[in-house]
């Protein structure tokens, strides 16, 4: 069904590797005309329809928080007021995701070429040790996933105060208002609300706060009903009256530390008043004759994204066409080296010495292509961990009247973070603690195997994998916002959105809505997304060398500890991924009537991660239409005006 047919494998491999100079940047084709077929067996159509807009343009995962930062532009507020009202309303209707208990990472390029990144990543409490996480066995515990050891300290509050201190338009309340209204007032619990919350049941239900919200009667809110979360608005009406003071000094930080003391956390009052919102240089690469400006250090994001584009610089991706199996080998052989660099040396730049001008340099990219073999996949070290991702951190890409840009990530990290509530102030803490290395070698939640660089350390900020990104076109002008949640994923699919955007000239929304694959290093196999690639495609990957695996499965939970490790090698054997410590994937597709007697059995079986992120992003057009593309994966929503 792809409509740029791939040829035989090898001498068009051998072709695009001795094209190594950077071709002529293709222009955006017509925002309205598909060039890309997708498989017959994947989702949805190529060529859907973005939303157009003359003026401004709001991208998120959820109507009521796009339509926040809609009512904030409208109102005369621009792009960074937009993303701050847009995220405070992230945090009462996307309550796995969006948060002020959390933290993230926002890149901006204002209208007249300011160019900035802001670091509001969590930290580590003052407590907190490297080996906080391992028991007495060596063991990893789930203390850094699950609870209140788990909890870094949030960052999101800080982090949007500063940005509205240095570009912030409208008055700070006036921000706030909306995500007051909508957690004083409730809204109407869709399906996205009801599932999102239904899937962490058992999550939330150890957590008496938790619960009281959002297990009405021990079940998720139903699906019509409406959803207020009292304490909530008032934590967010001190924020509104007080701005960060009120959120890190004062009643909402008593009751955190107290929420601490209760469950056995460190954070401490001492801790919240510490933490501050970090301005960094983004990292600015040059692709194509495209500039890329995308998040440093404590993101892994836009280092390892430049060291792939870099890398696949000296290929010709275009002529190769888009998903084809020679293009997607030249991404995944990119894709494992950058990622092997990631693991091994990035972390906190205020704690580590990372060369970052190194990895992200030209000659280094030159001499990692070098290492690559057109006609035969590179092996990485076989060890076979599969990440398992789902709909738990957010993204929001906005564009004002004037041109100003702005992306950022944000994130719990998994599904509601912790799972703990703090009583009496109503939001959700984070479980960012399990992104950094708790033990070198054992994976994390996302299958990542990292190493010392990423050790924990009072006030260090974990290693992330965001990426809010925005594109320039060889004339100056923003040409597109875009960022992405999926944990390890985040990168290679802003990796995707870019090269479909400069290298396949795709649309932006065909390439939201293009199925997406991924590697990362360990374990060494190419996931494509349930039904996103031809079998021709898949056999001739195969027949380069590499391991390739549908991202269809079930996820049985279990407690850490209780797989005995000879159940694991067994497991492993029979040719399931057993991923993180505390989930195991069984990346098979299993029959309805198979997941049915699992069930019966006793197992708490679902099916998981056959999707990657939601993609939001932002194409501005020549004539400046705003081009919304709302990633159809779980619902996202473009607005404009
Ligand atoms: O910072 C990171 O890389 C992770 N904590 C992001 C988690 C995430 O994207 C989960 N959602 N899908």
């Amino acid at each position: 069904m792809r409509t740029r047919s791939c040829l035989s494998a090898v001498p068009v491999l051998y072709s695009l590797c001795i094209a190594c100079s950077a071709p002529a940047p293709q222009a955006q084709t017509d925002p309205e005309k598909s060039v890309a077929g997708f498989p017959s067996t994947w989702r949805f159509e190529a060529g859907a329809a973005p939303v157009t807009a003359d003026s401004g343009m709001v991208v998120s995962t959820d109507s009521f928080a796009t339509a926040a930062g809609l009512e904030i532009l409208k109102a005369g507020g621009n792009a960074v007021d937009a993303v701050i009202a847009t995220s405070f309303a992230l945090a009462v209707v996307n309550p796995a995701a969006g948060n002020i208990g959390g933290g993230g990472f926002l890149v901006g390029r204002m209208a007249d070429d300011t160019r900035f990144a802001l670091d509001y990543r969590e930290v580590a409490p003052r407590g907190a040790t490297a080996e906080m996480y391992v028991d007495e066995k060596g063991r990893v515990t789930t203390e850094g996933l699950v609870g209140h050891l788990a909890v870094g300290v949030p960052g999101t509050v800080a982090g949007l105060e500063a940005a509205y201190e240095r570009y912030g338009a409208l008055p700070w309340a006036r921000l706030v208002e909306p995500a007051i209204r909508l957690a004083r007032d409730g809204f109407e619990v869709a399906d996205r609300h009801h599932a999102s919350i239904h899937y962490k049941r058992e999550l939330l239900g150890r957590f008496p706060a938790s619960a009281a919200v959002f297990l009405p009667g021990g079940e998720a809110p139903a699906v019509g009903s409406t959803l207020k979360q009292p304490d909530l608005a008032r934590t967010l009406q001190a924020i509104a009256d007080g701005g960060a003071a009120a959120f890190y000094e004062g009643w909402i930080a008593d009751s955190l530390a107290a929420e601490m003391r209760r469950g056995g956390g460190l954070i401490s009052t001492a801790d919240l008043a510490a933490y501050d919102a970090v301005w960094r240089d983004p990292v600015q690469a040059v692709y194509r004759g495209y500039e890329i400006i995308s998040m440093p250090p404590a993101s892994s994001g836009g280092t390892t994204l430049t060291q792939m584009l870099n890398i696949v610089e000296g290929f010709d991706l275009g002529a190769a066409g888009w998903h084809s199996a020679e293009a997607i080998h030249l991404a995944v052989e990119a894709m494992r080296r950058a990622y092997a660099d990631r693991n091994y040396y990035l972390g906190d730049t205020d704690f580590v010495d990372v060369p970052l001008a190194r990895l992200t340099s030209k000659a280094y990219a030159d001499s990692l292509r070098r290492s690559i073999d057109p006609t035969r996949a590179s092996v990485s070290e076989d060890f076979n961990r599969v990440p398992v991702e789902s709909e738990n951190t957010t993204h929001v890409s906005v564009v004002d009247a004037a041109g100003n840009a702005v992306a950022v990530t944000t994130t719990l990290n998994s599904g509601f973070g912790s799972g703990v509530v703090v009583r009496g102030a109503g939001f959700f803490l984070n479980n960012e603690m399990d992104d950094f290395t708790s033990k070198a070698g054992i994976p994390n939640m996302y299958g990542l195997i990292q190493g010392e660089a990423n050790a924990i350390a009072p006030g260090k900020r974990m290693l992330s994998a965001m990426t809010p990104t925005i594109v320039i076109n060889p004339d100056g002008r923003t040409e597109l916002v875009t960022g992405t949640p999926g944990g390890s994923t985040i990168i290679t699919t802003i990796f995707q959105i870019v090269t479909n955007h400069i290298d396949f000239g795709l649309p932006v929304q065909t390439s939201v809505d293009a199925p997406r694959f991924h590697h990362q290093h360990l374990p060494d196999v190419i996931r494509y997304e349930n039904g996103g690639l031809p079998d021709s495609v898949i056999y001739k990957l195969r027949s380069l060398g590499h391991r390739v695996s549908e991202r269809t499965g079930i996820s049985h939970r279990f407690e850490a500890g209780s797989l005995p490790d000879s159940v694991i090698v067994a497991l492993r054997r029979m040719g399931y991924g057993v991923s993180g410590r505390a989930c195991l994937t069984l990346n098979l597709d299993l029959r309805d009537s198979v997941m049915a007697a699992l069930t019966a059995l006793g197992h708490v079986v679902e099916r998981s991660g056959c999707l990657s992120g939601n993609v939001e992003s932002i194409y501005i057009a020549p004539d400046g239409t705003r081009v919304g593309a709302a990633d159809p994966r779980r619902g996202s929503k473009a607005m404009g005006y």
